[in-house]
């Protein structure tokens, strides 16, 4: 049998093919020269599966796609106070170019905003690198998301250089604000090298994969950034990853996602899939038209919009039963699936409602594949105050979900692989 979504994807591309409305950027030279029908679409699975269509394997600058992945790397190497003190997370409703600032703070209202992304490639890696040498830790860093090796295409680095007034003119602003601290033009120079780094739609795919997959790059299993800065980054394309078409993109896709100006569209959908698309006619926004329009069908046909869940979760309880044995009775919670906060305040309602008068009760987590750490903390509690009820209390754990449980505080647990 042949797998099913390679053909899917095929199926996809097939019918926005013949879409030509929009151009390629204008303002940047080299990149109006772009192929406009080039077209190609991949999925990358987060735990390393790539499924490609088209042209997936061809080259073209990242550009603001870049802007995300840098912001990662400036709350990595910097932490987050000097970044938030600097760049706001506000949407701003308005085009990546705007020239505007927050009027209280001066700060860029985003990092997806040029503003914002001058803003945050000056603050990747550490404090007082020399230019070329943040550059360097830059498309290192994109390098480590991708998990290849990624290089400028000097041709259009120059091409957007000469043409870079607009993003001279917004870093001169910075600079005035105190925003900036350096040489707006080194800085421009930078941000620009970053915005032509090459990569084709297998690499942002990766890259955006390694954010669905809490920083831990599928392939490489490398942790570029830590989880709370990957909830920072996903937070903020979800909400100002597309420009001024943000709340569009919310209602209908509903996947953090980040356009660039070459053609590239990612989307990162936190637990699943990094998925990516490459056709260079844009709309008015600045986001790829077809690429747009295939995003919204792969949500729509595969239930992608991170507001859709599934239907309540099984219940958690799988069992709940009272067995006799050579040491009395024996009450048994068999728990399964996934644990979050509601899961876990079912099972300590459950608890509550058995009222287990037997001398010893059991939580079993073998059925268990992830649980988080509320839940976590709550199954302890409920051990804790079984305990202090007066019942043995054993936890049947062979994988060690619950690591070194220490129900605290009057609270003990036997541990035990199997019953
Ligand atoms: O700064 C610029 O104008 C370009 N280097 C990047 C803009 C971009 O990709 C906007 N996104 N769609």
């Amino acid at each position: 049998m042949r797998s099913i979504v390679p053909d899917y994807l095929n199926e996809a591309l097939g019918d926005v093919e013949a879409v030509a409305s929009g151009e390629p950027a204008g303002y940047i030279p080299e990149l109006a020269l772009a192929d406009p029908e080039r077209l190609g679409a991949v999925f990358a699975t987060v735990d390393g599966e790539v499924y490609g269509a088209g042209d997936s394997d061809v080259e073209f600058t990242i550009q603001s796609i870049s802007k995300p992945f840098t912001y990662a790397l400036a709350l990595s190497d910097r932490g987050f106070d000097p970044v938030l003190a600097r760049v706001g997370v506000e949407p701003s409703g308005e085009a990546f170019n705007e020239i505007s600032l927050e009027s209280d703070t001066g700060r860029p209202r985003n990092p997806m905003i040029n503003a914002g992304a001058i803003t945050t490639h000056s603050l990747a890696g550490a404090e007082g690198l020399r230019p070329a040498e943040r550059v360097e830790r830059v498309v290192q860093g994109l390098s480590a998301f991708a998990g290849r090796q990624l290089k400028v295409d000097e041709m259009v680095c120059a091409s957007e250089m000469e043409n870079a007034h607009r993003n001279l003119a917004i870093a001169h602003m910075l600079r005035s604000h105190g925003i900036l601290t350096e040489d707006p033009r080194a800085v421009v120079e930078g941000y620009v090298r970053q915005c032509s780094v090459l990569v084709t739609a297998r690499d942002l795919a990766m890259m955006a994969a390694t954010l669905a997959n809490r920083g831990v790059n599928p392939l490489s299993n490398e942790q570029v950034v830590d989880q709370a800065v990957v909830r920072q980054v996903l937070s903020v394309m979800a909400t100002c990853g597309m420009y001024d078409a943000a709340g569009d993109w919310a209602t209908q896709v509903g996947i953090p996602a980040k356009s660039g100006v070459a053609g590239g569209l990612i989307g990162a959908l936190p637990g699943q899939l990094g998925i990516a698309t490459f056709s260079p006619r844009l709309d008015a926004h600045g986001n790829s038209v077809r690429g747009v329009s295939l995003f919204e069908r792969f949500s729509s046909d595969m239930g992608l919009h991170v507001m859709e869940v599934p239907p309540a979760a099984r219940a958690v309880v799988r069992s709940n039963r009272v067995r006799a044995g050579a040491e009395g009775m024996t009450r048994i919670f068999r728990l399964q699936g996934g644990i979050r906060f509601a899961g876990a305040e079912r099972i300590v309602r459950e608890v509550l409602e058995s009222a287990p008068s037997e001398p010893r009760v059991v939580l079993d987590v073998s059925l268990v594949h992830s649980i988080d750490d509320v839940a976590r903390r709550m199954l302890l509690e409920v051990a804790r105050r079984l305990t202090l009820d007066g019942h043995e209390v054993v936890l049947v754990d062979p994988e060690a979900m619950i690591p070194a449980p220490d129900p605290g505080d009057g609270g003990r647990l036997t541990v035990v692989s199997e019953l």
